[in-house]
């Protein structure tokens, strides 16, 4: 109990500085340089677990996409429990007049339990004001659905945040100061102008994002004994917040703006590893997008570039299932490695994005998860990544004609307005064309 203690508070530290933007972008003690990227060998996602090529959809499909998921819920991620029988959806706010009246701003609180004192989000949706519903980005936000917009009818989120003074956020609590401090994250304007719908909730809805022995956000739920440990296989924080998105859906299927079927999920960072598991567990997702989400998320852990398995463990205990633990500097025993996670999205479109400057998440890495995830594609009659190449495409030179999109942006670890309009363009091939 006091090593989980002295975690959480390392953990809470870690993240302090990571966020606030104290961070060095390249912490001290890793390895940065190409050719120090040790050989290993990557676990091929076209051979089953008793050694058999697949050779046809059908295999994929019925045998190779089943044992890879169960892989990854039980060493990486964590398994998670279905969607709540009792679980209620409840518009809170309607203006047919949003953002000067092109839009459709709504509020939708989903009470996991049906209670209005149990666990519960709050869905923040923009909708182009048209009659037929129209597909969306759907994402998790770090800083409150009121941080997205400065517009005082969003409601202000009451819950915990990570102190940030600087925007608002004091005695871990949002201040009205905080309004519109993550906009530059959510061009709501432009993604209502290019004809899609934009839903977010505030990650600490679901899961506050910390240590604390999965009592708190929907834990409570589940986890009701004071004595109850979860096991090395219950799902993490990041299972979590994936868990919040399908539930996400499951409201947004009903909803009359959006259509449930063409919903995209996006994530930056941690909420990007959360985006590309929620894709995984969730093939109701229609596109896949993770943003810089590095190790954990679209980075291989094997090249142990940048973050490692051992730090990001050890910075956040909370974020995996305790099995991963076992792979901490041991990385080529894991079963998986991240390419078998983009595998998973697969016949599915899927976008990966990385930045020149965010090291930490191994840039070469993500681009490389793509890459071998390719013949998957391939074999579900599928152009994956175009080029067949497994050099880096050029900065700021988008591949995005595929099943698999890339691009690595100039600048740092972020989200960009750069970032969405690659994610516009690939939504429109995907989601729009031939409809
Ligand atoms: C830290 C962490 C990363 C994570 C990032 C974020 O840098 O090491 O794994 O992606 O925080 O979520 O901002």
């Amino acid at each position: 109990m006091r090593t989980r203690m002295l975690l959480a508070t390392l953990a809470v530290a870690a993240m302090t500085e990571m966020v606030s933007g104290n961070a060095l972008a390249q912490p001290a003690g890793y390895n940065y340089d190409e050719e120090k990227v040790p050989d290993f060998d990557l676990p091929d996602p076209l051979v089953t677990q008793d050694g058999a090529r697949v050779k046809d959809a059908r295999t994929w499909e019925s045998k190779r996409r089943p044992e890879i998921l169960e892989l990854f819920r039980e060493h990486v991620y964590g398994r998670r429990p279905g969607r709540p029988e009792q679980m209620t959806f409840e518009v809170t706010s309607v203006d047919d007049e949003a953002l000067g009246g092109k839009a459709i701003r709504k509020e939708v609180t989903v009470f996991f339990d049906g209670t209005a004192d149990g666990p519960q989000m709050s869905i923040l949706i923009y909708a182009p004001r048209t009659q037929e519903p129209v597909p969306a980005f759907l994402g998790l936000n770090f800083s409150g659905n009121h941080s997205i917009e400065d517009d005082p009818e969003i409601t202000l989120n009451t819950g915990w945040f990570r102190n940030r003074p600087d925007r608002g956020y004091v005695n871990h609590r949002a201040s009205e100061e905080s309004r519109g401090s993550a906009s530059s994250r959510w061009p709501v304007e432009r993604i209502i102008d290019r004809g899609y719908a934009l839903a977010t909730i505030y990650y600490g809805d679901i899961d506050p994002d910390f240590d604390d022995g999965f009592r708190n956000g929907v834990h409570a739920m589940f986890y009701r004994d004071e004595d109850e440990k979860p096991a090395a296989d219950d799902w993490g924080s990041i299972a979590t917040w994936a868990w919040g998105l399908s539930r996400a859906l499951d409201y947004l299927e009903t909803d009359e703006n959006v259509d449930g079927e063409r919903v995209a999920v996006l994530g930056h960072s941690r909420l990007g590893k959360t985006s590309l598991w929620a894709g995984a567990e969730d093939e109701r997702f229609a596109l896949v997008i993770s943003n810089d989400s590095g190790c954990g998320g679209a980075a291989l852990s094997r090249r142990r570039f940048g973050e490692t398995v051992e730090r990001i463990n050890t910075s956040f205990p909370h974020w995996f299932c305790d099995n991963f633990v076992q792979y901490n500097g041991n990385e080529d025993a894991l079963p998986v490695d991240q390419h078998m996670l983009i595998a998973l999205m697969a016949p599915r479109p899927v976008y990966i994005a990385s930045a020149v400057k965010d090291v930490w998440a191994d840039p070469r890495g993500e681009y490389l998860s793509g890459y071998y995830a390719d013949p998957v594609y391939e074999l579900l009659g599928k152009q994956g990544l175009p080029g067949d190449s497994d050099q880096l495409p050029a900065v700021d030179q988008p591949v995005k004609t595929g099943t698999i999109g890339y691009h690595i942006r100039s600048g740092g670890h972020d989200l960009a307005e750069y970032d969405w309009e690659q994610y516009l363009d690939f939504a429109d091939l995907h989601l729009k064309q031939g409809r």
